[in-house]
């Protein structure tokens, strides 16, 4: 479940050094991006291939340019145009794709526990882009990377992450990292979207005034309609009333802090576009970042690589 070098198919259990080490490689890969040839060598002659089963604009762009950046090829399948649409099992999949040799699968998947099914059919790494509700590591890791990269730190800050936590993947993989790395969490949505059974996670706030009040972070999610069955919300006009971020709530937070959110963003519906659209939101940022983790990651996985961080500050 955890990054043991070989897959990053969640982050429950990793450690606090692990975090820190895979947040550290991606900070020694940011700067390629601001080059003006913003290509390296690094994986020249390895494959990545993406399995996105579920829709994705950002992950599936970022792991692409990410594996363009260090020179890999990558190839792209996605449910609806692939075998799958003709009946082929998961395991059938996995086995042909296998049998093209890549160095490293990138699988997103509707249901919790897809990618892991892959790792252990498949001889090459695998990097889960988001299992259903379950866990979307490079998103909480790129979210680590951005609260760390603007106020110095992550121990010791307050993050209320606000909205449809019981069907959040990024929720999940984010819970475990802050908390491993020192934040105080604070999960902030209505009864049916936040049950109480959710409080070993962190403080539960059922009010967006007493949710945001006072913290460091607000890391705002899209409502997962995709995963809700009926019933989860009576409109989503009362739901926007109750818990959409606008400055006047964001005001209640502490005077420097930040709005996250990893997209795509539902306006007027979670957040206002004054907000989206305002000096506290690091929602760009965030995308920026998710390439330099990615890169991180194909690295470490496909390039096998085991040097230093200090070593790779000289890509
Ligand atoms: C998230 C996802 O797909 O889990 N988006 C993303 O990866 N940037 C969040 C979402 O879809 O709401």
């Amino acid at each position: 479940m955890t990054f043991n070098g070989n897959h990053l198919l969640g982050l429950e259990g990793m450690s606090r050094d692990e975090i820190e080490y895979l947040l550290d490689s991606a900070d020694s890969f940011r700067e390629i991006s601001e080059r003006e040839i913003k290509k390296v060598p690094t994986l020249r002659g390895k494959t990545v291939v993406g399995l996105f089963f579920e829709s994705s604009t950002r992950t599936r762009t970022s792991f692409e340019i990410a594996a363009k950046r260090l020179s890999a090829d990558f190839v792209s399948i996605s449910g609806s145009t692939s075998s799958v649409s003709k009946g082929e099992t998961l395991l059938d999949t996995a086995r042909n794709v296998a049998a093209m040799r890549p160095d490293c699968l990138v699988m997103r998947h509707p249901r919790s526990g897809a990618p892991h099914f892959l790792a252990r059919h498949v001889g090459c790494p695998v990097v889960n882009a988001g299992d259903g509700s379950h866990e979307h590591p490079t998103q909480a890791l790129l979210d680590l990377l951005t609260i760390r990269g603007v106020r110095g730190r992550i121990a010791g800050l307050e993050v209320a992450i606000v909205g449809d936590v019981l069907h959040s993947r990024v929720t999940r993989s984010n819970v475990h990292a802050l908390r491993t790395m020192g934040a105080r969490v604070r999960l902030v949505g209505p009864p049916t979207l936040l049950p109480s059974a959710l409080a070993e996670w962190g403080d539960i706030h059922h009010d967006l005034a007493s949710g945001v009040r006072g913290v460091d972070v607000v890391m705002m999610l899209r409502l997962q309609r995709e995963r809700q069955g009926a019933n989860f919300l009576p409109t989503l006009d009362e739901y926007s009333r109750y818990f959409c971020l606008t400055r006047e709530m964001l005001e209640l937070a502490k005077p420097n802090a930040i709005v996250l959110h990893p997209g795509p963003i539902n306006r007027g519906v979670e957040i206002s576009s004054e907000v989206a659209d305002g000096q506290a939101s690091m929602i760009l940022e965030q995308v920026a970042n998710g390439v330099a983790v990615r890169m991180a990651i194909l690295y470490l996985l496909a390039g096998r690589g085991r040097a230093s961080v200090e070593q790779r500050q000289a890509v």
